[in-house]
């Protein structure tokens, strides 16, 4: 599974998130390589996150005095030393034998927020376990709905019961997506990997249940029409009142992942969800969607403060989370480069990884002459067409 060894230490010409993925891609084989380094498609969208940031010119303030100045913030309750957290990502035991333990632990000890996935290779409670012994960062629990219902009750439980502190509902990929790159190596999870959280004890005893469930298996089929995607998978995917049920079943704030239109953030809000996430799930679900931080401000000036958003895709230096900030964001999230770096260098990878998105922000933030997050606005953009009430 893996072709070359894990990095002991952090070589010298690893400077900046991009130079992890160089040793990622030797130390991956093609088929983790298709599944993390691809997206949907044309991989147009995956493309613009990037060029959303890249097109946005800084115009700093010279002289300010921004001595004492920091990035630290408070986010549901909790304060964090940078605006930055670990997005979910499924399966890491594709790019580390430790999996999920390595992430927590890494981002645990640098005090940062985890989200881990649904889709986990370890369990909700060894992850948990795996943080506690790196420090005190906090993790959140991301739920992709199932079709069983009674195992998303569950899986709510057992995150709350092992301290996750918030519950990220996402909602932008009842499909896997048109996955071209993963298609074409013949993408498949190799032996003993797999979403370890979603396993059920079999229960041989329950004649009648099997019973059961072999008659409305035979029933889907027969009722089953002609789409796989309309007929096979949309019947299980989120919808507003799966929204509902879950804010009622959970006392965790309730953070909605996957959101682009201004009315569905506010619709989420109404009904009581406590954040946002703006994201295209980093271009992997529908390609051509708009680039998160393009979607960005439109959503921020209908949801006016009500609840924190959050922003992923594309961020990959400290003046993209600058840039985030100014259009509305109150923090972002990483998820392939995080990941690369597992892959090169296992924990200490990621911490290094999060380490110098801090490090870079605190100096985009002195060079434009701000001390604290909340003084970053669109005034410091060169462009003012790319300012906040802009489309
Ligand atoms: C390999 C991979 C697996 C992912 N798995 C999940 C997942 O299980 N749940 C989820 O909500 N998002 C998942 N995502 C999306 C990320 O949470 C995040 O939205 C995206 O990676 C951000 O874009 P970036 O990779 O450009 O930083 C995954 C992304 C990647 C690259």
């Amino acid at each position: 599974m893996f072709n070359a060894p894990l990095l002991d230490g952090i070589p010298r010409d690893i400077v900046a998130l991009a130079d992890y993925e160089a040793y990622a891609r030797r130390r991956l084989d093609d088929n983790a390589w298709a599944y993390l380094d691809g997206a949907a498609a044309d991989e147009l969208t995956q493309a613009w996150n990037r060029a959303a940031f890249d097109r946005r010119a800084l115009l700093p303030r010279v002289m300010a005095d921004v001595a004492g100045g920091h990035c630290r913030t408070t986010l549901f309750g909790r304060e964090l030393p940078s605006p930055v957290l670990l997005a979910p990502v499924a399966w890491q035991k594709l790019f580390h034998p430790d999996g999920e333990l390595a992430t927590a632990y890494a981002a645990s000890a640098l005090g940062a927020g985890f989200v881990l996935s649904t889709l986990a290779s370890c369990q909700i409670e060894e992850v948990a376990a795996a943080a506690r012994q790196g420090g005190d960062g906090p993790r959140w629990f991301q739920l992709y709905l199932q079709p069983d219902r009674s195992l998303n009750a569950e899986l709510v439980q057992r995150a709350e019961a092992a301290g996750y502190e918030a519950i990220v509902f996402t909602v932008d990929a009842p499909l896997h997506g048109i996955r071209n790159r993963e298609q074409r190596v013949g993408f498949q999870l190799p032996p003993g990997i797999e979403a370890v959280n979603l396993r059920r004890p079999a229960q041989p005893d329950d004649a009648e249940g099997a019973a059961r469930r072999t008659r409305s298996d035979a029933e889907k089929r027969a009722r089953r029409g002609p789409s796989a995607v309309f007929d096979d998978l949309m019947p299980h995917a989120p919808t507003w009142r799966d929204l509902e049920w879950l804010l009622a079943t959970t006392r965790l704030p309730v953070i909605v992942k996957g959101v682009l239109h201004p009315d569905d953030a506010v619709r989420a809000v109404d009904l009581g969800a406590a954040g946002i996430i703006v994201s295209n799930h980093g271009g992997r679900t529908l390609d051509t969607l708009p680039a998160s931080l393009d979607a960005l401000p439109a959503v921020a000036d209908r949801l006016l403060g009500r609840v924190p958003i959050l922003l992923d895709g594309g961020v990959r230096r400290g003046t993209d989370i600058f840039k985030a900030i100014a259009l509305g964001a109150s923090a972002v999230l990483i998820g392939r480069p995080y990941i690369h770096a597992l892959s090169a260098a296992g924990p200490l990878g990621v911490a290094h990884v999060l380490r110098l998105l801090q490090d870079e922000l605190e100096a985009t933030m002195a060079l434009c002459g701000v001390a604290s997050l909340d003084r970053i606005s669109t005034d410091y953009f060169k462009d003012p067409s790319f300012r906040r009430t802009d489309p």
